[in-house]
């Protein structure tokens, strides 16, 4: 199938590892220009040293003054026309004590910077008739995960904005989608299944293992399975799909 975004301009956030390095390799081998950020822009230009379609960016998304930064740099140079939003995971805590700074502090970075950088580039996807916003959540906010209140709550904010957007800029060929990750393999879920074993004193194989059996898939996801279905949504052939949230979940949303 030819996707259609040879040449097509791509911001994809988090992207020095994980998922939105995956979407970033899977947009840079569909033929796109990729601009690739993250606050290692090191480890950027390490993965992409032999893939001259991707451009490391610095970006700090607890900082304000780096989004509007990277905006001004990217519509000096034509804008972009696939966004894909990403960040850090937040840490883990339960609803009931979380603190207000906390919120606060997790939800400029993972929300409003989000929502105000994606304001700064709609006006150009508009313009030419032709635009995909697709912003990465999580499983969490269909299905819950305990003790991930913040993770739980801020994305289904994100989840709320997106929908809204969506039906603003519909028929300015502009489509936002969200994507729901169960467990996809990368760092971060090497890290919490080396936490979740600390903290219980299992050997981190016993609990990969019973991880895995809980999907019904048996298995985490690799992130190029869960890549190829967020380049099919940045691609023309996804030109009838907006507003939707996506699971890329080996089945583990039980509803
Ligand atoms: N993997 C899964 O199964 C899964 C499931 C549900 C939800 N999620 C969520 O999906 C997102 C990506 O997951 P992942 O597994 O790929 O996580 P990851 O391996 O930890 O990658 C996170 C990415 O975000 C970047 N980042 C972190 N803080 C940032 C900041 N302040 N400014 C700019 N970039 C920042 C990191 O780069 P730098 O550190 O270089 O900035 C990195 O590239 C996370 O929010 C995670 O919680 C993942």
């Amino acid at each position: 199938m030819e996707l259609g975004i040879t040449g097509k301009r791509a911001l994809v956030l988090g992207a020095s590892r994980g998922l939105g390095r995956a979407i970033a390799e899977g947009l840079a081998a569909e033929g796109a220009q990729v601009f690739a950020a993250a606050r290692s822009t090191d480890k950027i230009a390490d993965w992409s040293a032999d893939m001259p379609n991707v451009t490391p960016m610095a970006l700090d998304l607890t900082d304000h003054a780096s989004i509007s930064a990277l905006a001004e740099t990217l519509l000096a140079d034509g804008g972009v026309d696939i966004l894909v939003t990403n960040s850090g995971g937040p840490a883990p805590g339960p609803a009931a004590t979380t603190e207000r700074a906390a919120w606060i502090t997790q939800f400029e970075a993972m929300a409003a910077n989000i929502f105000d950088l994606s304001a700064q580039l709609l006006p150009g996807m508009r313009e030419r008739g032709w635009g995909r916003i697709i912003c990465i959540t999580s499983s969490g906010v269909e299905q819950p995960i305990p003790n991930l209140a913040l993770s739980n709550g801020i994305r289904s904010a994100v989840v709320g904005w997106a929908k809204t957007l969506a039906s603003e800029v519909a028929s300015d060929g502009v489509t936002v989608n969200v994507v729901l990750p169960g467990r996809i393999h990368t760092d971060r879920v090497d890290e919490l299944d080396a936490a979740a074993a600390k903290r219980t004193g299992k050997p981190v194989d016993e609990v990969k293992t019973a991880s895995a059996a809980s999907i019904p898939m048996g298995r985490y996801g690799k992130p190029s399975e869960f890549a190829d279905m967020v380049v099919f949504l940045a691609s023309e052939r996804a030109s009838y799909v907006t507003g939707s949230r996506v699971r890329i979940d080996g089945g583990s949303i039980r509803s």
